[in-house]
């Protein structure tokens, strides 16, 4: 998008772009974003502190460069700032940009998945996995070797693996006396993992190595389309749920992890940013009395809605399937297996959500490099 006209108005400096539309940036904001050598070191971060600054820049000239660019120069302090188009458009304060994501039911069509060895090997397939990850909140990678620990292998490769005390990985696994549900032949409703942990898992990665066992498909639902829903049912049950925190705790002979988070959570704007729901590890609520109903009617509700049939995508891992999740949004859950009549064998690991978002836009900067030398 071009820039047709830009010019001082007050407080700041308003622009129109090629498609009539127009934007307003205030004049601190212009001035704390300048990134001439003085301001940034070459690194790119900040050199000057915001008390550095005029509490009120004034801007005394714009001048539009023959690339598109702005030119500011500021009153009184014998500055000059550059400002790149594309930046301030991307930056555009009077329409932020929606965000980039796709809400899904049971009907979503094509599960958002890759195959590993080629993700693994070109960044444009890698990049176009991650999109699609990022877009709905899962994605599934096919053929990733059948080897115990490679699970630890892809998060390392997507981003960091977060160590708990279930270790750098974790075996799920019908076993005898089990610590955790997980390492039973049950079957599990859809949950967020490990919401007594601060801060909760943002990645849950599970690789499938055997499924010989009847049972034991997975399922998953989209926990910010069922928060959605509930927002628009009863507003007021979905701000009591983003405002009251509920109890989380998991305790065994090693461990005693608990926190206190809302089942929803929000942003300054109202958008959906993370979703707890555990039944197995919820641990009530200690709020005032007058709460407790209201909240229990609230948190019923939001329950039923993600036990909604049409929610629920339901798919089978197969040895080599390897489901990435975004632990605070895709919600997972299983079928009941039967672990007398075959193996079932997963494993896990839990990787900082911000690592694959780092990767996306390091690839994003790669491929469009690589686009650009190609022509
Ligand atoms: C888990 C879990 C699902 C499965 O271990 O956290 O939810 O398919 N497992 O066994
Ligand atoms: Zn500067
Ligand atoms: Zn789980």
């Amino acid at each position: 998008m071009r820039i047709v006209l830009a010019e001082p108005e007050k407080g700041g400096l308003a622009a129109t772009w090629s498609d009539g539309t127009t934007s307003f940036w205030p004049a601190i904001w212009l001035r704390d974003q300048c990134a001439c050598p003085q301001c940034r070191h070459p690194s790119g971060q900040r050199l000057f502190e915001i008390v550095d600054l005029p509490e009120q820049p004034q801007i005394e000239r714009i001048a539009m460069q023959t690339d598109g660019n702005l030119r500011v120069t500021w009153k009184g302090e014998e500055h000059v700032s550059t400002y790149l188009a594309a930046f301030l458009y991307e930056h555009n304060l009077k329409t932020p940009p929606a965000a980039p994501i796709r809400l899904w039911g049971a009907d979503l069509a094509d599960l958002p998945e890759g195959d590993w060895p080629a993700v693994a090997r070109d960044p444009e397939s890698e990049l176009r996995w991650l999109e699609s990850y990022h877009k709905h909140g899962f994605g599934l990678l096919r053929n990733v070797p059948v080897r115990p620990g490679m699970v630890a292998e892809v998060g390392d490769r997507l981003g960091f693996v977060r160590t708990t005390n279930y270790g750098k990985l974790f075996d799920v696994i019908s076993v005898p006396d089990p610590n955790n549900l997980a390492n039973t032949a049950l079957g599990l409703g859809v949950h967020s993992d490990n919401p007594y942990r601060d801060p909760t898992p943002g990645v849950q990665l599970l690789h499938c190595l055997v499924s010989d066992a009847p049972g034991g498909d997975s399922l998953l639902v989209d926990g910010f389309a069922g928060a959605e829903q509930l927002r628009q049912w009863a507003p007021e049950q979905f701000e009591l749920l983003t405002r009251v925190p509920a109890n989380f705790r998991f305790a065994d002979k090693d461990a005693d992890l608990q926190t206190r988070t809302p089942l929803i959570s929000v942003d300054f704007e109202g958008r959906l940013t993370a979703v707890h729901f555990n039944n197995r590890s919820f641990a009530g609520i200690d709020v005032p009395v007058e709460l407790v109903e209201p909240w229990y009617e609230a948190y019923r509700n939001f329950a039923q809605i993600l036990k909604q049939p049409e929610r629920e995508l339901i798919f089978r891992l197969a040895p080599g399937d390897l489901l990435v999740m975004q632990n605070e949004r895709a919600l997972h859950g299983r079928t009941a297996f039967d672990a007398n009549l075959g193996r079932r064998h997963l494993q896990g690991c839990y990787v900082d959500k911000d690592g694959l978002e780092s990767r996306m836009r390091v690839l994003r900067r790669q491929v469009a490099k690589a686009q650009a030398a190609a022509q």
